[in-house]
C-alpha cells in the first residue's frame, strides 16, 4: 500500500465526469487499498478516486468511528428519504466548510473490488453515513460540495450544533 496526493479544488480532474470501471483487477485493488490509507492518514471519512487524480467511479467511505470502510465501484444512489442540513468539508477543498442540505437517508447499489453487486442501506441513527455517501457520489461527476453550500445559512439557535 502506499499513499496518494490528493488533489485540491482549481484541479481539471475534479471536475471531469469519472468512468465507469469494468476491470476488477489488481490495479483496482491497489487503487483501493491505496485511497483507504490516504483517507486514513488525511483523517477523512471518504475518498473518491478523482480526489487522487483518478477519473474511475472509485470511492472510499469511513463510518464516523473508523470501524467499517466501505469500497465502493460504480455507486448509485437509488434511493433517498428525508432531509438534513449539516456543516460539510472536503479534503480537496482544505480550510472551508459550509451548510448542504442532503437526504437523512440513503441506499447505495455498487459493486464491491470483485465486481460482485452490492447494497448499502443508512440508518436514520446515522445520518452522518448519508451525507458522506452523498459528498463522495457527487466527486464521481464533477460536483463539489461547495457547489451546493447554502450561503449564509446559520444552524437554528436551539439546535446543539
Ligand atoms: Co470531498
Amino acid at each position: 500500500m502506499a499513499t496518494r496526493q490528493i488533489v485540491t479544488v482549481g484541479a481539471e480532474v475534479l471536475r471531469e465526469k469519472a468512468k465507469i470501471v469494468t476491470e476488477f483487477s489488481e490495479r483496482l485493488w491497489t487503487l483501493l487499498d491505496d485511497m483507504r490509507e490516504t483517507m486514513i492518514l488525511a483523517k477523512g471519512v471518504g475518498l473518491a478516486a478523482p480526489q487522487v487524480g483518478i477519473l474511475k467511479r472509485v470511492a472510499v467511505v469511513s463510518t464516523d468511528d473508523g470501524k467499517t470502510v466501505y469500497e465502493l465501484v460504480n455507486p448509485v444512489i437509488v434511493k433517498s428519504a428525508g432531509s438534513q442540513i449539516e456543516e460539510e468539508g472536503c479534503l480537496s477543498v482544505p480550510g472551508r466548510v459550509g451548510f448542504v442540505e442532503r437526504p437523512l437517508t440513503v441506499a447505495v447499489k455498487a459493486q464491491d473490488r470483485f465486481g460482485k453487486p452490492i447494497k448499502i442501506k443508512t440508518e436514520e441513527g446515522d445520518p452522518f453515513l448519508a451525507i458522506v455517501f452523498c459528498h463522495e457520489i457527487d466527486h464521481l461527476d464533477g460536483v463539489l460540495y461547495t457547489d451546493k453550500a447554502i450561503e449564509g445559512y446559520k444552524p437554528p439557535e436551539n439546535s446543539d450544533k
